[in-house]
């Protein structure tokens, strides 16, 4: 056991996500019932820097863990990408008497978590938040399933009106560089293609879903695209589809960030409370610069470079099942 861990940071970086809170709760009453006080940093790396921080007892985390977004606030600060920066952060570390930090995010998050852990010498673990579900060694990320079945909802309802119209709607889904949200997404939604970043035959996928369609005497279908897997997203799609198709009708929507918000998942509760209290342990057991991932219902410490450098690739079972079942 770590003799020199008397107080951690707990921050929040990057895009928010449903079950940020249950994490911060859960590394909160894990490090107080080890006897480790806890600070929690505002703002991600930009509080780090501007010192916004305060410390948090046992009932600062009560009543959170159903609550989406993160009580601590979250930000993208390009500051931290600075060795100015850094040091800045630093200070506060000793300002504080910061002792380790837990960090809870995704890529960016861990990307600047490492090298400050490098830099100053300082225990670093991350736990990965982030929708996208895009971190290498996890199988889930804490967020992902909450904004899957927020997708899954939308795709019902759109599917009312499409089918209503006869219409076929492009619907853009997010994910960064990832398809995981919208191929799941489209899944279990039963849509007729999906645009992924990992697979490139776009127009293809398109005919399929219309000729799809004309078998089934289905006039209408829902595509997902992913937000970058074509340029100019879901709209630039549409446009495709109408020059290639003047018979049909189409329309768009941008789910945006309605997939980020929302009351987390019992799933996405219970992992971000599991990951909390393993970060704690990991750091008693004199662990640094890993990440907490789940792999088959395992709690497991996966290095930060890995997480982050190496490629997770979507199922290959699961593009087939899209494919099979959207005919
Ligand atoms: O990483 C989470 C995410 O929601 C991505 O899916 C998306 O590309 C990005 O964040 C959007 O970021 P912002 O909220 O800063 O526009």
């Amino acid at each position: 056991m770590s003799a020199n861990l008397k107080i951690i940071g707990v921050l929040t970086s990057g895009g928010d996500a449903p079950g940020m809170n249950a994490a911060i709760r859960a590394v909160t009453r894990a490090a107080i019932g080890q006897g480790i006080r806890v600070k929690a940093i505002y703002r991600g790396y930009k509080g780090l820097i501007d010192g916004e921080v305060t410390e948090f007892t046992s009932q600062d985390v009560s009543g959170i863990i159903q609550r989406g977004g993160t009580i601590i606030k979250s930000a993208r600060c390009t500051e931290f990408q600075t060795r100015e920066g850094r040091e800045k952060a630093y200070q506060t570390i000793l300002k504080e008497q910061i002792d380790a930090l837990v960090v809870i995010g995704g890529d960016g998050t861990f990307t600047g978590g490492r090298l400050f852990a490098q830099e100053y010498d300082i225990p670093v673990i991350g736990l990965p938040g982030t929708i996208d579900n895009d971190l290498w060694g996890t199988d889930a990320t804490i967020g992902y399933d909450t904004s899957l079945s927020t997708i899954t909802e939308c795709i019902d309802k759109l599917r009312d009106t499409a089918t209503s119209h006869e219409r076929i709607f492009l619907v853009e889904v997010m994910g960064r560089d990832a398809g995981f949200l919208t191929l799941n997404a489209a899944i279990a939604g039963g849509c007729e293609a999906a645009i992924i970043p990992e697979r490139t035959s776009v127009m293809e996928q398109i005919e399929d879903a219309i000729g799809n369609g004309r078998r089934k005497s289905k006039n209408s279908a829902i595509v997902l695209v992913q937000e970058h897997a074509v340029e100019g997203g879901a709209n630039a799609v549409a446009q495709m589809v109408e020059k290639e198709h003047p018979e049909y009708s189409t329309r768009v929507t941008v789910l945006g960030h309605l997939q980020r918000g929302g009351s987390p998942t019992a799933f996405d509760r219970i992992l971000a409370s599991r990951m909390g209290v393993a970060a704690i342990q990991a750091l008693l057991d004199g662990q640094r610069n890993v990440m907490v991932g789940i792999q088959n219902d395992d709690i497991v410490l996966v290095p930060l470079s890995k997480a982050i450098h190496q490629k997770k690739d979507v199922k290959e079972d699961k593009w087939q099942a899209m494919l099979t079942l959207s005919i």
